[in-house]
Parts: C-alpha cells; sequence; structure tokens
C-alpha cells in the first residue's frame, strides 16, 4: 500500500509504494490542465500507485527528489502547453519518465513528437501514453452528449489500463509517425511572442 511521509531532501511531501523487490520509490506525478481532465487522470493515478502531485506552473525544481516521474498533459493544439514543453528540459536526465497525454479527438502524432523531443533532450522517457478525455476546445465546435457520455463511460477502464503499464515499468515508446510540428511551432512562437 502507498504510504506518504515528509521527504528529507525537499519541502514537497513525498508519497512512496513498495515496490515487489522491497525497494522504496517514489513517485512525481506533475501535471498540467486547464479543465481538471489532467488533474483527474493525475488522481487516479496516485490512487493506484501512491504519489504526490505537482501543478507544473508551480513548480521550479527538477523532480529529482522522485525515483519516477510521470508527466500528465493534455494534447493542445497538436503539441504540449507551453508549460509542459519548457518544463521537460529542466527534468532531472536519470529519472525514469512516463508521459500520460490526454486528448479529445485527435492525438495527430503528438505522441511521437513528445517521444522525439524527450530524447532529444536527453530524457530517460520509459513510456508515452495518448488517451481519449472527453473534448474540452469547445470554442468553435460543441460536442454532442452522446458523444461525450461514450468517451466517459470508459474512461476509467481506459487510465486503469496506463497505470497498470507504468507501475509495471513497461517500455511503451510510440512508433515513428508523420507529426504537425511545424504548425505546433509555429502556433507557439506566437504565444511567446504574445506574453513577452
Ligand atoms: C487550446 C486547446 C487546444 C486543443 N488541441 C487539441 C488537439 O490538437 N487535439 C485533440 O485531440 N484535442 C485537443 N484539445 C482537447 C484537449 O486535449 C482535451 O480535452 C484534454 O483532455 C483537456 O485536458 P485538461 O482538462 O486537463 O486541460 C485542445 C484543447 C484546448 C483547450
Amino acid at each position: 500500500m502507498p504510504s506518504c511521509r515528509p521527504s528529507l531532501l525537499s519541502r514537497h511531501s513525498v508519497c512512496v509504494i513498495l515496490s515487489r523487490k522491497g525497494v522504496t520509490k517514489s513517485i512525481g506525478i506533475f501535471y498540467f490542465s486547464s479543465t481538471g481532465n489532467s488533474l483527474y487522470i493525475s488522481e487516479m493515478i496516485r490512487e493506484k500507485m501512491g504519489g504526490k502531485i505537482i501543478f507544473i506552473p508551480t513548480y521550479t525544481g527538477d523532480g529529482s527528489e522522485f525515483d519516477k516521474i510521470i508527466v500528465v498533459s493534455p494534447i493542445y493544439s497538436s503539441g504540449l502547453p507551453v508549460h509542459v514543453y519548457d518544463f521537460l528540459p529542466r527534468l532531472d536526465k536519470e529519472r525514469a519518465l512516463f508521459v500520460a497525454l490526454n486528448y479529445g479527438g485527435m492525438v495527430g502524432g503528438v505522441d511521437y513528437f513528445v517521444y522525439a523531443y524527450s530524447r532529444q533532450i536527453g530524457l530517460n522517457v520509459k513510456g508515452v501514453f495518448a488517451l481519449k478525455m472527453p473534448e474540452n476546445y469547445t470554442l468553435t465546435f460543441t460536442v454532442p452528449r452522446f458523444y461525450l457520455k461514450r468517451v466517459l463511460n470508459s474512461v476509467d477502464k481506459r487510465i486503469d489500463r496506463v497505470i497498470t503499464k507504468i507501475s509495471r515499468g513497461e517500455l511503451v515508446l510510440p512508433k515513428k509517425r508523420r507529426t504537425k510540428e511545424k504548425i505546433y511551432y509555429k502556433n507557439k512562437a506566437k504565444v511567446y511572442e504574445f506574453i513577452s
């Protein structure tokens, strides 16, 4: 069973789990979310695996107080929210990293994009997953109720499957596929221009 204790290494408390070999492992669950889907996934991960949930925009460390790092992020505009994109290079390169992406309707190769990006910046990435969640980009269209219901009905099962793979430490790396990174980088540049 997971248990929590204050960390000796940082001001953050660290939740720990006992692995099958009896070695204590701590898990940092880092998330970004605008409407709560990623937080929901993070809470399910904590419930099943233990760990500490941390909101990426308010965190200034490198994750080295944890043995395993799980990043939970929505897919935005065929890429990552800028907070998550900027956070990844700060992470300790030795920690095992798992990324649980979630999206409303179209992965668009973002799982492979995130994997390639993580490798490029030297992260010890062990798994990248993509989970369908309720669509929250409702500026230009409305998601039909029946579709939302269907997605919601099976959401917990999908999250459970990902949690099982992360718990087992299964290596799940996306196959090379076409991404929309050119469009993503173009849009991201506009965001930086806007906020600077
Ligand atoms: C600005 C914006 C851009 C989005 N872009 C995509 C996208 O490219 N592909 C997709 O499938 N979903 C996209 N979505 C939907 C979200 O990825 C999805 O609903 C996610 O579960 C939201 O998670 P959150 O509640 O943690 O923010 C977008 C949502 C927003 C707000």
